[in-house]
C-alpha cells in the first residue's frame, strides 16, 4: 500500500488542527515564512528537547551556548560566508521572477506550468550570477557601510567565535563539544515545500573539538550516532539513510561530509550533514581576531588547534519528517481516522482527558483526574462533542494515550485508556494512572505504520 501521507496532505492537516500556519496571512503571507501554532510549538520544542537530551543530558562532554543573532561582521569574512556563501541565480525578463540557476531543470515555469523554466515558449533569461544568501541589515541609527551586520545563516560560527570562553569556563577538554539551537535566516532563492526550505528557520548544530588525529574516528561515531538519534524516535528504517558526500559536493571548509535523509513524499532529501571542518573554522577566526584559538595539554605539554566534527541538524525540517512519517489515514468501525502516530515522547499532548457525558459527577471527577495529570506531562481536558469526535481530533494531533471517565469510574474509581495506536481500552485504577502513564512514555516505541 502507498504511503498515506503527502505534503499536501501534511500542509492541510497542519493548518486545520494549528500546526502551523503561512506567515503574516491576513496580508496575503511573506514569501516562505511559517508560523507556528499550538500543536506545532509542542512538538518542536519536544523534539528540540529530545536534541539536547541526546547532546547534553545524557552526555558528560558536551555544553550548551545561546549565541546572538547579530554578530561582529567579522566573523562572516572568517568563515567565507561574505565571499563564498553564494547560490547561482538568473533572472527572467518575461514573468519578472528569479532562479536558482542549478535547478533550472526540476522548476516549473511561472508563465508556462507544464515547462521547466527556461523552457517556456516566452522564457527570456539572464546569464547566471552569484546571489549572496546573507540577509543584511544596519546597526544603530547611521545607514553607513561601516554599520553593517548580517542575520546569522548558521548557528555554527556563534560557537567557533566562543571556543575560548567555553574552553575557560567550562573545565572541558578535547573531546569536547558545545552545542547550540537557534533561528538562523537564508535568502533562499527557491524555498519551498512548506517548512522544509525556508529563509528563517531554526537549526539543532553541534560542534565536537578533538585531537586531529581522533577525527576520523569521531566523524563515524557522529554520523551513527545522529542517524540513530531519528530512528530511535520512531522514524522507519525503510525511510532513513546516511549518504556520503561525492568529493566535488564538499563544502570549501569539509575533508567529508555525509547527510541523514530522510524519504519526503517529494524524495529522499537532507534532514541533517555531519561534516569532518578539520581546523578551518578555528584557524580563520584566530586569523582574523588575533586571538590564539588552541588547545594547550598541561600533561603531554601538546599545543595544537583541535579539528571539528559538526552534525548539524534542522529543527523544523526533522519536525516536518517525524509528522510525515507518522501520518496515517486507516478505517476503524467503519470510519475514516486520520492519525498521527508520533513516538509519544515528542507527541504534542501526551493524554485527553474525556469526560464520557457532561453529566453526573463525571466532569468533576474527569477535572481531578485531568489535575493530577498536566503537573506531569501535556494533557488536555475535552468535553465537547461525541467521544468518537473527541477521539479523532486527539487522534489528528498524535495524542497516545485517551482516558475516558464513565459511569463506572463514579462506582470503581477506574478509568478507561485507550491506545492511539493499537485502540486497545484498559481499566486503570485513577491513584496508578500518573505513574502508569509515566511508565509507558518513557518505554521504547516503534512505529506500527506498516507502509
Ligand atoms: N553549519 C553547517 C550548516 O549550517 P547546512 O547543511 O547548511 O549546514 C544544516 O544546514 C541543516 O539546517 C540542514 O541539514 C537542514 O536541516 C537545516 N536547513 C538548512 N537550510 C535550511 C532552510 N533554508 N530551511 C530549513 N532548514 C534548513
Amino acid at each position: 500500500m502507498p504511503d498515506a501521507a503527502t505534503m499536501e496532505k501534511i500542509v492541510a492537516l497542519c493548518k486545520r488542527r494549528g500546526f502551523v500556519f503561512a506567515s503574516s496571512e491576513i496580508y496575503g503571507g511573506i514569501g516562505s515564512t511559517y508560523d507556528y501554532g499550538h500543536y506545532g510549538v509542542l512538538l518542536k520544542t519536544n523534539v528540540k528537547n529530545e536534541w539536547w537530551r541526546a547532546m547534553v543530558r545524557e552526555r558528560d562532554d558536551i555544553v550548551a551556548l545561546d549565541s546572538a543573532i547579530l554578530q561582529h561582521p567579522k566573523t562572516w569574512e572568517a568563515s567565507g560566508h561574505l565571499a563564498g556563501f553564494t547560490d547561482p541565480m538568473v533572472d527572467c525578463r518575461a514573468c519578472g521572477q528569479r532562479f536558482r540557476a542549478d535547478h533550472l531543470g526540476e522548476l516549473q515555469c511561472p508563465q508556462k506550468p507544464s515547462k521547466h523554466v527556461g523552457d517556456g515558449p516566452s522564457c527570456d533569461l539572464t546569464e547566471a550570477r552569484d546571489f549572496n544568501l546573507m540577509f543584511e541589515t544596519t546597526m544603530g541609527p547611521v545607514k553607513d557601510s561601516g554599520a553593517t551586520v548580517y542575520l546569522r545563516p548558521e548557528t555554527a560560527q556563534g560557537i567557533f567565535v566562543n571556543f575560548k570562553n567555553v574552553l575557560q569556563f567550562s573545565r572541558k577538554k578535547p573531546p569536547f563539544g558545545i552545542a547550540q539551537v537557534g533561528k538562523s535566516f537564508r535568502n533562499e532563492i527557491t524555498p519551498g515545500n512548506f517548512v522544509f526550505r525556508t529563509r528563517e528557520f531554526e537549526q539543532m548544530e553541534m560542534e565536537f573539538f578533538v585531537p586531529p588525529d581522533e577525527a576520523p574516528q569521531w566523524y563515524d561515531f557522529w554520523k551513527a550516532a545522529r542517524r540513530d538519534w531519528y530512528a530511535e524516535l520512531g522514524i522507519r528504517e525503510d525511510h532513513l539513510r546516511l549518504r556520503d558526500h561525492d568529493p566535488d559536493e564538499l563544502s570549501h571548509y569539509s575533508s567529508a561530509t555525509a547527510d541523514v535523509e530522510y524519504l519526503f513524499p517529494i524524495g529522499w532529501s537532507e534532514l541533517e550533514g555531519i561534516a569532518n571542518r578539520g581546523d578551518f573554522d578555528l584557524t580563520q577566526h584566530a586569523k582574523f581576531s588575533g586571538e590564539k584559538l588552541e588547545y594547550f595539554d598541561p600533561q603531554t605539554k601538546d599545543r595544537y588547534v583541535p579539528h571539528v566534527i559538526e552534525p548539524a541538524a534542522g529543527a523544523d525540517r526533522a519536525t516536518l519528517a517525524f509528522m510525515v512519517d507518522a501520518y496515517d489515514e486507516e478505517e476503524v468501525e467503519g470510519e475514516q481516522r486520520t492519525v498521527l502516530k508520533l513516538h509519544p515522547r515528542l507527541a504534542p499532548v501526551k493524554a485527553a482527558v474525556l469526560p464520557l457525558v457532561r453529566k453526573d459527577d463525571q466532569p468533576a471527577v474527569a477535572q481531578e483526574v485531568y489535575g493530577a495529570l498536566r503537573g506531569l506531562m501535556q494533557s488536555e481536558y475535552d468535553e465537547g462533542g461525541s467521544i468518537g469526535r473527541r477521539y479523532r481530533r486527539q487522534d489528528e494531533i498524535g495524542t497516545p494515550y485517551c482516558v475516558t471517565i464513565d459511569h463506572q469510574t463514579l462506582e470503581d474509581r477506574t478509568v478507561t485508556v485507550r491506545d492511539r495506536d493499537s485502540l486497545s481500552q484498559e481499566r486503570i485504577a485513577i491513584d496508578a494512572l500518573p505513574g502508569e502513564l509515566a511508565a509507558r512514555l518513557a518505554a521504547p516505541w516503534s512505529s506500527p505504520k506498516t507502509a
